[in-house]
Order: C-alpha cells, then sequence, then structure tokens
C-alpha cells in the first residue's frame, strides 16, 4: 500500500503548484497528477456541479489505486470535501484559503483575498473567515479571469497585468499588508504580484502547508513511502498539455487523456 501512488487533482494546472510542495517534501513518493482543464475554471460553477466534477476526478484517482488523494484545488475543497470524506474510504487532504494566518498576523488590520466566487460564497469560507477575521477588514477579491487566462498559456501576458492591476487596486488602497491566495493557480502569478503590489504587503498561499498535512495523514496511516528509489510522477490532463508542461519544465512528462 505505501508504494501507491498518491493522486491529485485540480480543476485545471494550477494544482501543480501543490504538487511541487508535495515532491519536494516527499520526494520518494509515487503521485499522479490530474488536471481537469476541459471544465476550468470551476469556480463560476455551483455546488452541484463542482461535486459531480470531483466525483469523476476521486474516481479516476481510485481507479488508479491511490492511497490518499490531494484536493489542490480550493473551489473543489470548500464545496465538495465533505461529501468525498463521507462517500469514500480514502484519506483526504484538501486546501483552503490561509485567512487565519493574515488575520493573526497583519498590523494594518486588513487584508487581501483573491479566490474564485465558488469559494468565497462557499459555507467553509465564511465560517473560517468569521473565526478568525471578523475583527479586522477582508478585502475579498474574485479572480475572475485569472484561471482562463493561465489555462489558455497567457501567464505573463499584458491581459493578465491589466486584470490584475484591476483586482489589486482596492486591497492596495485598503491598505493591506497580507494578501492571501485562495486559489492554487495563483502562485503562478507571483512575480507579477510582487511587481504590482506594494513591498511591504506579505503574500501567503497553502501549498506547503498542505504538502505537511499529506505527510502527516500518511504517517498517520502508516501508508508513507520509506523506499530511497526513484519515484514515478504521472501527469494528466483533458485541456492542452504543452500548457502544463511549461508549467512543469522538461524534466516531466504531461499526457492527453481523455477523461
Ligand atoms: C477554478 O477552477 O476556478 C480555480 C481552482 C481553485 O479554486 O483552486
Amino acid at each position: 500500500m505505501s508504494k501507491h501512488p498518491i493522486g491529485i487533482f485540480d480543476s485545471g494546472v494550477g494544482g501543480t503548484s501543490v504538487w511541487k510542495e508535495i515532491h519536494a517534501l516527499l520526494p520518494h513518493e509515487n503521485t499522479i497528477y490530474l488536471a481537469d482543464s476541459a471544465n476550468a475554471p470551476y469556480g463560476p460553477k455551483g455546488r452541484e456541479a463542482i461535486i459531480e466534477l470531483s466525483i469523476k476526478n476521486t474516481e479516476y484517482l481510485l481507479n488508479k489505486n491511490c492511497k490518499l488523494i490531494v484536493v489542490a484545488c480550493n473551489t473543489a475543497t470548500t464545496n465538495a470535501i465533505d461529501y468525498l470524506r463521507a462517500n469514500y474510504n480514502v484519506p483526504l487532504v484538501g486546501i483552503e484559503p490561509a485567512i487565519k494566518p493574515a488575520a493573526l498576523q497583519t498590523k494594518t488590520h486588513a487584508v487581501g483575498i483573491l479566490a474564485t466566487k465558488g469559494t468565497l460564497s462557499s459555507e467553509l469560507f465564511s465560517k473560517t473567515s468569521s473565526l478568525f477575521a471578523s475583527t479586522i477588514n477582508v478585502v475579498e477579491q474574485n479572480g475572475n479571469g485569472i484561471v482562463e487566462l493561465i489555462e489558455n498559456g497567457k501567464l505573463n501576458s499584458e491581459e493578465m497585468k491589466t486584470l490584475l492591476m484591476v483586482y489589486l487596486k482596492p486591497m492596495i488602497k485598503a491598505n493591506i499588508d497580507y494578501l492571501v491566495l485562495g486559489c492554487t493557480h495563483y502562485p503562478y502569478l507571483m512575480p507579477l504580484l510582487l511587481e504590482l503590489l506594494p513591498k511591504h504587503v506579505k503574500i501567503i498561499d497553502s501549498g506547503e502547508a498542505v504538502a505537511r498535512q499529506t505527510k502527516a495523514i500518511l504517517e498517520r496511516h502508516n501508508i508513507l513511502n520509506t523506499d530511497n528509489t526513484q519515484p514515478k510522477n504521472k501527469f494528466f490532463t483533458n485541456g492542452k498539455p504543452e500548457v502544463m508542461q511549461s508549467l512543469l519544465g522538461a524534466n516531466y512528462w504531461v499526457e492527453y487523456l481523455d477523461f
């Protein structure tokens, strides 16, 4: 069982930012990454549709004998992980916007959160937000359009820069000192965000925390791969393989899969 792969899915290529953290912390684990790019973005979809797509991805990974599944998508986690936990007998790790550390550390009492409509409107997000950030100014911004640009290979385009300038403006005006990235596609925007935000603004994403949580759960279930052998890392997308390939580099091979 310990040699079985960790399954990771996202609405598209963004969850590879989480895969990179998992691979850095657990370099001997075999992994299968599934990008449902043909159905991206999940953000504007309703809860039922997000659950349906998450079921399809989970079942694909279970058929590949995955020992644990990482839902590397904030929108799928906040809308579907409760359903998946209730219906599948496999350890599941999700990802949520790191609103708590930002709320605890802010000095200006203002933090920005960039996430999809699906995440911002979810019950899980509003619970976390009211639990940890009720006394500070949380400037929420729906990142509409960002995922589409990344999925179409326009990560470093002028269009992206223009969109980000619009989205960051109210946050800068509110004097945020933390920006929380609430979508796994967004860590790829880091160079642009650093260019556009005032120097004092710190950016938080949850990828590293997810990797630590994955390790803890593997240990708890006694299914950590303790072999020091070269792992097999497989990447599948029903979108454009070249987009994911450019994010992963030449050391990994991305395959098109009609699923
Ligand atoms: C999306 O598919 O709209 C974004 C994925 C995420 O929330 O991480």
